[in-house]
Parts: structure tokens; sequence; C-alpha cells
């Protein structure tokens, strides 16, 4: 499938996925959403690939939502499958194996909101906006909102910002934690590369273990989620990776890490 709605490149082993809809705020119709599908089903398995960057096009909007016409023809024979489609892509999103950094630069509204909840890391600009404006048009968050936002944020608060469909400024996000860190918008890029060269200089494979352990703990009782931890944890120490990282430190020098 030819890319229409998204941009796609890979440099130094990151993956910059924008969506590119501006004049419509970046709004995910479905073509969109399939796009999303196929390309994030190719960035898994791409070895060459090791943390993906999320972001919009334009200056205004990371994700303005689900596209509001497309929204219109719903019924209720068919948004079931609409929503299920496209958890399932955000869901594919956030078990992708790789770290997702969102780059929040504008609105993230609605399907934008809970494409950012779905990626690993999320760090805005200062003109983010988030928000759940489902009830505004009839509907509820059918991409993950209410659960994702739930746990992130706590369900008293996410009821609130459900319920009223208020917008979540950049500070406010901050404050709330879901986001990691605010910076002037031209800034926005160069501190998600940031991230992602800290995290593609470690041990890829400690990474991989890493992040399926804590995406983990919100599925898991403690007892089950520290007897993965341990199992993982022990995984680690079967790689050459361990033996070199260690290795590294006594010898007093950089580790040489072959994601083996
Ligand atoms: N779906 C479809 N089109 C959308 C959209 C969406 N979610 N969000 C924005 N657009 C379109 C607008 O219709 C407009 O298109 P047009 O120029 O062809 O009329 C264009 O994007 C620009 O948006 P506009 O509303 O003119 O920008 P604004 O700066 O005045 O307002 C927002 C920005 C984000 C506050 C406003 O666009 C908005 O409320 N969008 C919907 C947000 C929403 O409810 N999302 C959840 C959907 S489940």
């Amino acid at each position: 499938m030819e890319l229409q709605n998204l941009m796609f490149e890979i440099e130094n082993e990151i993956g910059y996925v924008t969506i590119n809809r501006p004049k419509k705020l970046n709004a995910l119709n479905s073509r969109t959403m399939d796009e999303l599908n196929r390309l994030f089903n190719e960035i898994k398995y791409n070895d060459e690939i090791k943390v993906v960057i999320v972001t919009g096009a334009g200056e205004k909007a990371f994700v303005a939502g689900a596209d509001i016409r497309e929204l219109n023809e719903l019924d209720m024979n068919s948004s079931r499958t609409f929503a299920q489609k496209g958890q399932a892509v955000f869901n594919l999103i956030e078990n992708l194996g790789k770290p997702v950094i969102a780059a929040v630069n504008g609105f993230a509204l609605g399907g934008g909101c809970e494409l950012a909840l779905a990626c690993h890391i999320r760090i805005a600009s200062t003109n983010a906006i988030f928000g759940q404006p489902e009830v505004n048009l009839g509907i509820i968050p059918g991409y993950g909102g209410t659960q994702r936002l739930a746990r992130l944020i706590n369900t008293g608060r996410a009821v609130e910002y459900i319920l009223t469909g208020d917008m979540i400024d950049a500070k406010e996000a901050f404050r709330l934690g879901i986001v990691n860190h605010i910076y002037p918008a031209e800034e926005l890029m160069e501190k998600a590369n940031e991230i992602a060269g800290k995290i593609k200089s470690k041990g890829q494979i400690a990474v991989k273990l890493a992040l399926n352990a804590t995406l983990s703990s919100a599925d898991l009782n403690l007892k089950e989620g520290l007897n993965l931890e341990a199992n993982l944890f022990s995984l680690c120490t079967g790689t050459k990776d361990f033996k070199e990282g260690t290795n590294a430190f006594l010898e007093k020098r950089s580790p040489k890490f072959t994601g083996k």
C-alpha cells in the first residue's frame, strides 16, 4: 500500500512516522489507520529500526482525532468493528516490541490522544493540547482512551476529562504524568532524537525485555509481574551484551553492544 497520509523514513536506526493530513489537522481517517497498520507491521519486523518516533505534520496538530466526517456515517452495525480495528492498530503500536516515542506537536484529541497513549514515551511541545472530547459528539472514546487514560492518570481524573471533554494543556498534561517533558516546538524533534539516541545505544535485548516487563505491570498482579521480571532478568544474563556491559564497566571502558 502506497503511503498517502503518512510519511516514513529511517535514519540512524530510528523510524520516523509522521501523520500527514495537515489540512485536516492530521485526523485519522480509515485510509490513515490502514496505513498505520501496514507500516507498524513492517516496522515491527525491520531489525534496522531500534526506536520509533511518531509525530504530526504541520505546526498545529499531532492528530485532532478520528475523522469526524467518517464517524458521522457509523451506525450500530459498523461501529463495533470500527472501534475494534482502531484498537488493534494501537495495540500493535503498544506491543511493537521496540520503544515508540510520541512527539506531540499540537492538538492530540480523541484518537490523537489515544494514539499518544498507546506510545511508550510521550513528550510535548508547549502548544500541545490533549483531550478526549468524544462526548461533544455524542460518543465515547473508542480507540482505547477510557482504558489507557484511566490507567495512566487514575480513574477519577480520567472520568472527569472524558465526561467533560475538557482540554488538557501541556503544563497540565505534564502535571498529570501524561507527558514526560515539555519543550519549545522547535526543539521537540531534537529532544525526541536525544531520547531515542540514548535508548538505541543500550543493549537491545535488554531494552526489549525491559519494555516488555514494564508494560506488563499494567496487566499482571505483583506476584506474576515479579515472576516475569525474574525470568526476563535471567534471559538477559544469557546474552553477549550482558557480558560486554559488565566487562566494560569493570575494565572502565564504554560497552560495544551487538544486540546478541
Ligand atoms: N475530523 C475531521 N476533520 C477535522 C477534525 C477531525 N477530527 N479536526 C479538524 N478537522 C478539520 C476541520 O474540519 C477543518 O477542515 P476544513 O478546513 O475543510 O473545514 C480543518 O481540519 C481545520 O480545523 P478547524 O476546526 O478549522 O481548526 P481550528 O483551529 O478552528 O480548531 C480544533 C481546531 C482541534 C479545536 C477543531 O478542529 C476541533 O475541535 N476538531 C475536532 C476535535 C475532536 O472532536 N476530536 C475527536 C474526534 S473523535
